[in-house]
């Protein structure tokens, strides 16, 4: 689970895909305040404690309440109405609070207490027991609860990642939902499936049940061909739509793993000749649905990356863009549309190298990332490492990062940039207690 991040050809699942302190500081934009003092974190009315599992940080704080799902002319939310019209009937969600208990985000969904997925590296905590949604999964059980069969829910998501082109610690998902009556599935689904053509989209599913991907044992195979069956029509007519003023689309379906589905199954599409994930579904776990009272019914989910469809809709080339508060970005698109983004001028870039010796072997590329993004802001495009060696008398290791500046809407000068350059050395050294060189 957890895996809607990553734009490259995505290598097929492993059973279980893995994937500052600041001491009293006010914080405040139109959009948000926030305050940071050494007991708490205080944000949108909540005063949470702090603790030694803390690590949300002034960055992703600033990001909330910002809303780009909500705001008319914004590709993301374009898409959501988009897609939001497209599933009639469905109940819509789009103002949950982005803070969740580990319960929400974890337990309701059965993920395992070691699951990796929980680590402290790849999520943003406010403590132990509560965090930044790390995918709009969380709300499945609220949803469930909420008296609607059939719910959508979208939101802003969170998660502690790398840096390049098509990676933000903040994106937005779609969670979709549906339930039916066990003993009537069947014939209910089959009235609903009516099948339109399109030429210019190529589905590719050679998805069976398996016992790598199998039917619950609680479920028979007459309930669950009919709710997969119905799941993959909703998506494929979906992309079918979404796509529909694309030349040649393919789009594949691939067996899947997550804790809270069976069978699952995740959706591919193919840009500039790379398969792209966008979205993970399946087989809602009876355990869920038992647990919000519903025993006698059977269902599907999906979670749908928002910024990964956009930036290929609309031809979006960095997933910055999308929080560009520049006129230039936002005056171009029109609620309702998919247009193709005209590229404002880009500026150079500025690259700088940092090299140091680890203290010892452990490294988490995370947490540096996370610092250089709480230094430098969005004005970092990339972070590469570009060397890593270990020294053969000493044993030491030595690991050498790029890091590319550049503005999305303006010239940065060199002096600027060495003055940046020169506090990520700072902080990187006092937080990993790295030996620069
Ligand atoms: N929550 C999963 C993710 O973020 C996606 C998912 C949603 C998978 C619903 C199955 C069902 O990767």
């Amino acid at each position: 689970m957890l895996l809607l991040r990553t734009v490259r050809a995505v290598h097929r699942p492993l059973p279980m895909p893995c994937r500052l302190s600041v001491v009293s500081r006010f914080y405040s934009s139109p959009a948000n305040a926030y305050e940071i003092t050494e007991t708490e974190t205080r944000v949108n009315g909540q005063s949470i404690p702090r603790d030694a599992q803390t690590n949300v940080s002034p960055t992703v704080l600033s990001r909330m309440n910002r809303n780009l799902h909500l705001q008319p002319q914004h590709p993301i939310s374009i898409i959501r109405q988009l897609i939001e019209s497209h599933f009639t009937g469905f109940k819509t969600f789009n103002d949950l609070s982005p803070i969740v208990s580990t319960r929400q985000n974890f337990d309701d969904l059965l993920i395992p207490l070691d699951h990796p997925s929980r680590s402290r590296s790849d999520n943003y905590y406010f403590n132990e027991s509560t965090l930044l949604r790390a995918h709009t999964s969380a709300h499945q059980h609220d949803g469930m609860r909420s008296g609607h069969e059939r719910f959508l829910i979208t939101g802003d998501v969170y998660r502690r990642d790398e840096i390049d082109a098509s990676h933000y610690p903040v994106f937005h998902q779609m969670e979709g939902f549906a339930y039916f009556d066990q003993a009537t599935v069947a014939k209910q689904v089959k009235e609903e499936m009516t099948h339109k053509d399109a030429p210019n989209v190529r589905v590719v599913d050679d998805t069976t049940f398996s016992d790598e991907n199998p039917v619950q044992q609680c479920h028979t195979q007459d309930m669950v061909e009919p709710v997969a069956a119905h799941l993959k029509h909703s998506l494929n007519a979906m992309l079918r739509k979404l796509f529909a003023d694309e030349p040649d689309l393919e789009v594949r379906w691939i067996q899947a793993y997550f804790p809270f589905t069976s069978p699952s199954y995740e959706v591919e599409i193919k840009y500039k000749g790379e398969w792209l994930e966008v979205l993970g579904c399946g087989v809602v776990r009876q355990e869920l649905l038992n647990q919000a009272g519903l025993h006698d019914k059977i269902g599907w989910a999906f979670g749908l990356g928002l910024e990964r469809l956009a930036m290929v809709l609309f031809g979006i080339p960095d997933i910055r863009l999308f929080w560009s508060q520049d006129e230039r970005f936002l005056s171009q698109f029109t609620p309702g549309h998919i247009q193709k983004f005209k590229a404002f001028s880009k500026y150079p870039p500025c690259i700088k190298d940092i090299s140091f010796w680890l203290p010892e072997n452990k490294w988490q590329e995370n947490n540096f990332c996370e610092v250089v993004r709480d230094v430098a802001g969005d004005i970092v495009e990339n972070v590469k490492l570009i060397d890593d060696f270990v020294h053969p008398k000493t044993q030491k290791r030595s690991l050498c990062y790029r890091i590319l500046y550049r503005s999305m809407d303006r010239n940065v000068t060199h002096e600027e940039i060495n003055a940046i350059q020169d506090r990520v050395r700072d902080v990187v050294e006092k937080e990993f207690a790295v030996t620069l060189r």
